[in-house]
């Protein structure tokens, strides 16, 4: 079957490291906003240097660049089957710009939630590294690389904090989740679309319960 999963979860909660695993082991491709507004880091126009000044505050891209990005990169051909969203919608306009492009791409939406409390969040997060070559994340707290600040998948390239996850930004990032995105939760609950997952348990076994909700009948493109 055709779908279009939706990772919901705070900053922090583990959608990244989830999303990366489904796209390596299943075939469903990542779709990360987050990745996609990183990846304007080194553009010199407009829309970039205001990209960058809102990721760098922790608030969230306006809804309609956002859309027209998502629409653009799951028009692909990577993603004619099932992918996952990791990262959108995170507002009411925004979901209900998703519903559109369901209805017209004849997927229905699967949203899952990764659920950690806040206390676990920021730890995880003023903890993370990452790798720029490969987008391989670690954690010097809960995943530490096999030599300290080094990717072990390329042992020459030196992995990197981002700017958004020092523990001021952090709180910016908790209090806009709480504001924007929670409330999604009982939009999908309430339409029966809602799964939640403890994301506060080992990666591999957040792994294991998402691959059951999301493998048995997926279709990848
Ligand atoms: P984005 O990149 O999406 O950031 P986020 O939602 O804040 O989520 P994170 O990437 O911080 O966390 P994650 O849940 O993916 O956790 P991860 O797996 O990395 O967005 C960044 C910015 O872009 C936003 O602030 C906004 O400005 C903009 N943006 C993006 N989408 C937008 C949208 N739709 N609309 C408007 N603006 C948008 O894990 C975190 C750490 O924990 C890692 O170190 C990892 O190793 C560790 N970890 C993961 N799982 C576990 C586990 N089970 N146990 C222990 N440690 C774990």
């Amino acid at each position: 079957m055709l779908k279009i999963i939706v990772l919901i979860g705070a900053p922090g909660a583990g959608k990244g490291t989830q999303a990366r695993l489904l796209e390596s082991r299943l075939g469903i491709p990542q779709i990360s906003t987050g990745d996609m507004f990183r990846e304007m880091k080194d553009a010199d126009t407009p829309l970039a240097r205001e990209v960058r000044g809102i990721l760098a505050s922790g608030m969230l891209v306006p809804d309609e660049l956002t859309f027209e990005m998502v629409k653009a990169r799951t028009a692909r051909g990577d993603c004619k089957g099932t992918f996952v969203l990791d990262g959108f919608p995170r507002t009411a306009v925004q979901a209900r710009m998703l519903e559109s492009l369901s209805a017209q791409q004849g997927k229905p939406i699967e949203a899952i939630l990764v659920d950690v409390p806040a206390e676990i969040l920021e730890r995880r997060l003023t903890g993370r590294r990452s790798c720029p070559e490969c987008g391989e994340i670690y954690n010097i707290h809960f995943k530490a690389p096999e030599l300290a600040g080094f990717c072990d998948l390329h042992p020459e390239t030196e992995l990197f904090q981002r700017a958004d996850d020092t523990a001021e930004k952090v709180r910016v990032r908790l209090e806009t989740y709480e504001e924007n995105t929670k409330p999604l939760l009982e939009y999908y609950e309430g339409s029966g679309r809602l799964q939640r997952i403890d994301g506060t348990r080992e990666p591999e076994e957040i792994y294991k319960e998402m691959e059951s909700l999301v493998g048995s009948s997926v279709v990848v493109g």
